[in-house]
């Protein structure tokens, strides 16, 4: 997608070396776009748990590379346990994104799957290669489905636009290109449908007004920022036509973890029978489980995240104390939306009901 007209991924392998991979170190975004190179596995980890990329499906991917890098620091004689090491310290970095985990065991069925230390390296690259590039399909698909919602919905609203809310950012900025949540919106805007996006901020580290909000004007989009809490009133004033949420994790029967907040706009969605949809690819989906609210792990991150906001002042980007010195906060990163309050769940597969039967029913 576009950063200031000119195209990008969020990751990329530098192809000379094939020794590193680039990303944009969302941190500082929408304020200096700063490319990052990651040479190593240890680095790899950092940019994952430090949000220097973040969103499942990106965090999958840069899992993958950063396995990858880490099939090139192994020698022949310790490969097996080094690359073990590399699995559990990059399976660490994010406990809730499913896709990370999906992510890795592929690049070692990869990796085991053949003899030879430069054989197995080669079959790593190749793999994360693959996973990046399902990405940006499965996303494409995601768009080409949800767009027959957005269209249903243009259809009944004499050419005023189509209010769609989201929470988080489920852009490209999470994924590789096009997004999930946003995915169908892109494909909206190619087809001339009217449309109008109410970003929630998302406190405490504000993605949707730092990265949704970025990447829907770099591409055009009409959106408005709201604070995390307008969601309600929005929708029982007839504001909001349609809900679309990514998603960290769904079980097998349709429970959807996503960015906290997630369940409360769910809540006044159902209250004011207001559509509300989550979007993902399948890396998002984990079938060993079912009930998301028992047995989904949700990360708990720094409480000076809650504490401090991050902003641009006079030209430069400061953090900022907002509550007294000594007060704890708490700092729970996703909730669960039960099955129950979500009309349905978009997949590069096709649209089906938060249930186990229609998942199963996409996937088998
Ligand atoms: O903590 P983050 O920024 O990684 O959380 C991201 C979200 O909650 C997204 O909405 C989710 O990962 C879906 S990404 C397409």
């Amino acid at each position: 997608m576009l950063i200031n007209k000119d195209n990008y991924h969020t990751i990329w392998l530098n192809e000379k070396s094939r020794s590193s991979f680039s990303i944009i170190d969302q941190r500082l975004l929408p304020h200096e776009l700063v490319i990052m190179n990651v040479h190593t596995s240890d680095v790899a980890a950092s940019v994952i748990k430090d949000m220097a990329v973040r969103g499942a499906p990106l965090i999958g991917v840069t899992a993958a590379f950063g396995f990858y890098l880490g099939t090139l620091e192994a020698s022949q004689d310790n490969f097996d346990s080094y690359i073990s090491t590399v699995f559990k310290k990059l399976a660490a970095t994010r406990p809730t994104a499913v896709n990370l985990l999906w992510a890795l065991q592929k690049m070692k069925a990869a990796a085991d799957g053949v003899q030879g230390i430069d054989q197995k390296r080669n079959a790593a690259l190749q793999c994360a290669i693959a996973i990046k590039n399902e990405d940006i399909e499965m996303c494409r698909m995601i768009g080409v489905h949800g767009l027959e919602l957005i269209k249903a919905i243009s259809k009944t609203k004499n050419g005023e636009p189509v209010n769609i809310l989201t929470h988080c950012n489920a852009g490209w900025l999470a994924c590789v290109d096009w997004g999930t949540a946003t995915s169908p919106i892109y494909h909206a805007q190619k087809e001339g449908i009217n449309i109008h996006v109410w970003v929630d901020e998302t406190r405490p580290r504000n993605q949707g007004a730092n990265l949704t909000a970025f990447e829907l004007g770099q591409q055009n989009i009409n959106h408005t920022l709201i604070v995390d809490n307008t969601g309600g009133h929005l929708m029982q004033h007839g504001m909001v036509d349609m809900v679309i949420v990514g998603s960290d994790r769904v079980t097998a029967q349709g429970d959807v973890a996503n960015k906290i907040g997630t369940y409360l706009k769910a809540l006044a969605a159902k209250d004011n029978r207001v559509p509300f949809y989550a979007a993902m690819p399948v890396s998002t989906i984990d079938w060993n489980i079912k009930d998301g609210v028992k047995e989904i792990p949700i990360e708990q991150r720094d409480q000076n995240e809650v504490k401090y906001v991050s902003g641009k002042h006079e030209g430069k980007i400061k953090e900022v104390l907002i509550c007294p010195e000594t007060t704890p906060a708490a700092n729970y990163g996703f909730d669960v939306t039960p099955s129950r309050l979500i009309t349905g769940i978009i997949t590069e597969k096709g649209i089906s009901p938060a249930s186990e039967e229609g998942l199963k029913k996409l996937y088998s």
